[in-house]
């Protein structure tokens, strides 16, 4: 499973920022030989054999939460869930000493989603376990922008030099900033789209092209990634009104006439259709949305694996 160029090294998955293009491909080639699991009868193998994976959440998940979950079953860990609500953090107990308490158990992953960015890159600094980010605040959801790759990987056999538009609410999103980091360093270009109110221009100096008009790039990219519009991040100031955001900035049919003919559209979830994208798109013929989550198990199944048998 090593990678030709480069070993993977990292006992932690934090976001890619800091990967290199070659640990990015390590991971998207674990998970695919990963993928041909699920296929099985017996959807199993023994990588993880008595290590204990525990999700620690903090924020609402469907597919991040259940997904990592899944991947370490089918890796044979044990897995734990640990959720806030419920939990001594409502008597005043930190995320830190909650994370060492779970460790004391004899934890070997912990999988952290948290409302603040720089939480689990806080937690990996604070326990002797490994660490994978499932999204902290506006920062990073590494395993999400991975996912994405691997799938528009999969789609058009390649990364480098396709032009791909992420659209929405730019500002509030830690899947935009994983996919740009991702996404440049394999050598795609990234376009992003949206109202100066949610997509500031500063995205310039992390390599986008920054574009406040849909029409302008519409019909010259590869893929589109919608995002959700975070309604509970965002201030009114920023949104004016939902139905002028559709206007200018959805994934309608009358829009999507103007796109490539095999353009690729992903949308990380959960939705807010007729939104930032109308259900005939969602669940059309160019939508990849369901893909990008079977592949999130194999993706998700790669990071537990690497961070657990890291090369000295
Ligand atoms: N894409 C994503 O992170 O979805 P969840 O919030 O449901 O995990």
């Amino acid at each position: 499973m090593a990678h030709k160029t480069q070993r993977w090294t990292r006992k932690h998955l934090l976001g890619l920022e800091h990967l290199s293009a070659d640990e990015i491909r390590i991971v998207l080639d674990t998970a695919n030989s990963f993928k041909e699991v699920s296929t099985r009868s017996v959807k199993k193998v023994p990588a993880l054999r008595g290590h204990v994976v525990v999700n620690v959440f903090f924020e609402d998940s469907t597919r991040t939460r259940t997904s990592f979950g899944l991947a370490a079953q089918r890796l044979s860990a044990d897995v734990i869930d640990f959720s806030e609500k419920g939990s001594s953090v409502s008597k005043g107990e930190t995320l830190i000493d909650t994370a060492r308490n779970i460790e004391a158990m004899g934890i070997d992953i912990i999988v952290l989603r948290h409302p603040a960015a720089g939480a689990a890159d806080l937690l990996s600094r604070s326990v002797k376990c490994s660490v994978v980010n499932a999204g902290d605040g506006a920062h990073e959801h590494p395993t999400q922008g991975l996912l994405d790759l691997y799938t528009i990987r999969e789609r058009f056999g390649k990364i480098e030099g396709l032009k791909v538009a992420i659209v929405g609410d730019i500002v509030n999103s830690r899947v935009a900033r994983s996919n740009l980091w991702g996404l440049t360093k394999l050598g795609a270009e990234v376009i992003l789209v949206g109202p100066p109110t949610l997509l500031p221009r500063s995205f310039e100096t992390m390599g986008a092209r920054v574009v406040h008009n849909f029409e302008e790039v519409i019909g010259e990219v590869d893929v589109i990634n919608m995002l959700r519009v975070q309604f509970e991040r965002i201030k009114s100031s920023q949104f004016p009104s939902v139905r002028e955001f559709t206007h200018l900035f959805g994934l309608t049919s009358e829009r999507m006439q103007r796109c490539k003919k095999d353009v690729f559209v992903m949308h990380p979830g959960p939705m807010n259709r007729g939104i930032e994208i109308s259900s005939q798109i969602a669940d059309g013929p160019h939508s990849g949305i369901l893909t990008q989550v079977t592949n999130g198990l194999a993706v998700r199944m790669a990071a537990l694996y690497l961070v657990s048998h890291v090369s000295s």
